[in-house]
């Protein structure tokens, strides 16, 4: 399976913050915000992305990220010119993804949750179809909703609903068979004007293809679109990293644990960092008999 991270948009809900900056290159405490997703990705088990962002900011994030062989990864680099919406990002990516299944992980969203490694490597594994998760939120208004029946089947999904018809919302990872390339294609513009991946959702949804898996307590899951909860995520990586002393969406470590580089490799990444913490945590990272078992 291939990854797509979608890391375009204006950002205005973020103005001034990212009048010159590109949003999910922005920190959240310790890592830019892209890092978070990307690491959703490498725990799938997926190693050949494509970045999709504006003309503006791709260079900045080809600086940011390189070819990707530093995380044993690849990745490639397209841009997209005007933020058409979402579902957009397979049609700029269509021939990137060639015959492949993919994934798509918006540039925004921050997860975290015991037990997530084992949840994407399934996702990640998916043939037919297409799955989605849906997490509980306090305000749905400003996501896609689904609605599920008395057997937690799906039975709808609505983008931005006035009235939603549940408290669950729709997370930005997606997994689809290849087939999403000509569902995006024969897309209309929804009434606000953009390429909805609700849309695409509802089309696997009808044909009964459609998984929606629900993350529940145990999970975090946060968008850092706004300035509140920009600054929420970065309190919550820092109380967790703190508490834990282990970093959270790393790429580094996801890429030795995951076998994509080997020790050596490891060492001269944490050895250029070793001047701040983040460079301290992977060198003790070597240090630590660390077991597999663990992650
Ligand atoms: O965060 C999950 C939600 O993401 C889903 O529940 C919704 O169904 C989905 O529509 C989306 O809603 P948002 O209103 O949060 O989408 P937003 O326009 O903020 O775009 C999400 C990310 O994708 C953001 O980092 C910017 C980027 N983006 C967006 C568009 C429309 C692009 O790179 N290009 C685009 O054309």
């Amino acid at each position: 399976m291939k990854g797509i991270l979608l890391a375009g948009g204006h950002g205005t809900r973020l103005y001034p913050l990212t009048t010159s900056l590109s949003k999910q290159i922005l920190p959240v405490y310790d890592k830019p915000m892209i890092y978070y997703p990307l690491s959703m990705l490498m725990l799938s088990g997926i190693r050949d992305i494509l970045v999709v962002s504006t003309p503006a900011a791709l260079p900045l994030y080809r600086e940011l990220l390189g070819n990707g062989n530093q995380w044993g990864i690849q990745f490639t680099y397209v841009e997209q010119t005007r933020p058409r919406g979402i579902a957009d990002a397979f049609v700029v990516g269509r021939d990137f993804v060639g015959e492949s299944n993919v994934c798509l992980a918006l540039g925004d969203n921050i997860f975290y949750g015991h037990g997530l490694p084992t949840i994407l490597k399934r996702a990640s594994s998916l043939r037919k179809g297409a799955l989605v998760f849906a997490y509980p939120v306090a305000d749905p208004t400003r996501y896609g909703v689904v609605e599920f029946d008395q057997a937690g089947k799906a039975l709808s999904i609505e983008e931005k609903p006035q009235t939603p018809r549940s408290n669950f919302a729709v997370p930005g990872v997606y997994f689809y068979d290849n087939r999403v390339l000509d569902v995006a294609g024969s897309l209309e513009p929804s009434a606000r004007g953009e390429l909805e991946i609700t849309d695409i959702n509802n089309y696997y949804l009808e044909k009964g293809e459609l998984q929606v898996e629900i993350l529940g307590r145990g999970f975090a899951w946060l968008d850092a679109g706004t300035h509140e909860s920009l600054l929420q995520a970065a309190n919550f990586v820092q109380a967790l990293q703190e508490r834990q002393g282990m970093m959270i969406s790393c790429p580094e470590e996801i890429a030795l644990r995951g076998g994509f580089i080997d020790r050596e490799q490891f060492r001269a990444l944490a050895e250029a960092l070793q001047t701040n913490r983040y460079g301290h945590y992977l060198l003790q990272l070597l240090r630590d008999e660390f077991k597999e078992a663990e992650f």
